[in-house]
């Protein structure tokens, strides 16, 4: 082992892939003894290729000698960058509090305690994964469902606007591959566009695949919920996911400069769903790259530059003027049923037997925002 000579596997049959974009990472694992190899994100949903050694303790106290990695002289590896832990796991998406995690949940591995998400990414979700923070609020509970109204309604500002951001991700008009971006607060510099976004997606609505620029991010579901696909890299050839996970209300996601980066979600319910996403650049980022990159639908890269369809504040004026005309709307529908009713039975000639009465409420009932 301890020579130059290559080490072959003659069992393995993966290997290199021909696609755009396409990065490996290989881990050496000195406590179990274990290398592997994968594709893109270095995590084990990506892995091709595991060697398992023996257990010994001469094969642990080699791989725990391991000081460093050299390339051949004339090697065209581009070292991309040094991860400090071995690949051991699932990488788990779902983030849970301190006060929500039980002993299953650590043992199952299923959900990531948010204290082992990086500084950054505990602080985005400091800043959204509180209780108040909600979208229905005391003064105006029906938000949610003014957004839904206003995107099925031809005229309504959600509607057309949507309808007018058809071509954003393609030549050709694709009303399905868009979502409304409304942004809180000013963009300070520290991530891609401004750092709160509260995204809507309309039932059937996708993004295309893209990046986040490196970035932190934190992810929290609030109304309906949303199906994101992971995928190793992002490549204008096509590539599979590995992953695709749902998220339902009050559900929160994240992603790291290294981790969940290349992902698309997708509304499959049936009704809008609202997501609230904050992004930041590690302190260490110098970079500073101010774009999501996407695959486009003739398969090309390109960049797109995170911007805002309409600030909070006046999005939630807009949507509560809406709503409001919508209640008033149907209140006068109801005023006018009731004055028909009252005038039928008030009349003398009325021929409505008393029997029928009690079904009264149900003909003019709330028909409301059907
Ligand atoms: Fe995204």
């Amino acid at each position: 082992m301890c020579n130059e000579d290559g080490f072959i596997d003659d069992n393995n049959t993966s290997g290199l892939i021909d696609k755009i974009g396409v990065y490996y990472w290989f881990s050496i694992d000195s406590k179990n003894q274990r290398l592997i190899a994968g594709v893109g994100e270095a995590r084990m949903e990506t892995a091709i290729y595991t060697y398992q050694f023996t257990p010994c303790k001469s094969v642990k106290s080699f791989l725990e000698s391991l000081q460093s990695v050299e390339l051949m002289p004339n090697s065209t590896v581009k070292p991309l960058r040094l991860l400090r832990d071995p690949v051991t796991w699932t990488v788990p998406l779902y983030v849970k509090t301190m006060e929500e995690l039980t002993m299953d949940d650590i043992a199952e591995g299923y959900y990531m305690p948010k204290a082992n998400l990086s500084a950054v990414s505990q602080q985005l979700y400091e800043s959204i994964g509180g209780p108040n923070f909600q979208l229905d609020t005391p003064e105006f509970p029906d938000f949610a469902k003014a957004i839904q109204h206003s995107i099925v309604t031809p005229g309504l500002w959600c509607y057309e606007r949507l309808l007018a951001k058809a071509t954003e991700f393609t030549k050709e008009p694709n009303p399905a591959e868009t979502y409304l971006r409304i942004t809180l607060g000013e963009n300070n510099g520290d991530s891609p566009g401004i750092p709160y976004v509260m995204e809507i997606w309309p039932a059937g609505n996708y993004s295309p695949v893209h990046n986040h620029g490196g970035a932190d991010a934190v992810i929290r579901i609030l109304h309906g919920s949303i199906q994101v696909s992971l995928f190793p890299y992002l490549s204008a050839d096509g590539v599979d996911p590995f992953a695709i996970a749902d998220f339902g209300f009050d559900d929160v996601t994240w992603i790291s400069p290294t981790l969940n980066q290349v992902h698309q979600l997708r509304n499959v319910g049936t009704e809008a769903c609202v997501t609230i996403q904050c992004y930041m650049y590690e302190s260490n980022d110098t970079r500073h790259y101010d774009y999501f990159d996407y695959i486009d639908g003739d398969g090309s890269k390109k960049q797109y530059e995170p911007d805002s369809d309409m600030d909070f504040v006046a999005f939630k004026s807009l949507m509560k003027a809406e709503w409001d005309a919508v209640e008033a709307s149907a209140a006068a529908a109801d005023a006018a049923r009731m004055a028909i009713i009252t005038s039928i039975l008030s009349s003398p000639e009325s021929r409505l037997p008393r029997r029928w009465w009690w079904c009264l409420p149900r003909w003019w009932g709330d028909t409301r925002h059907e």
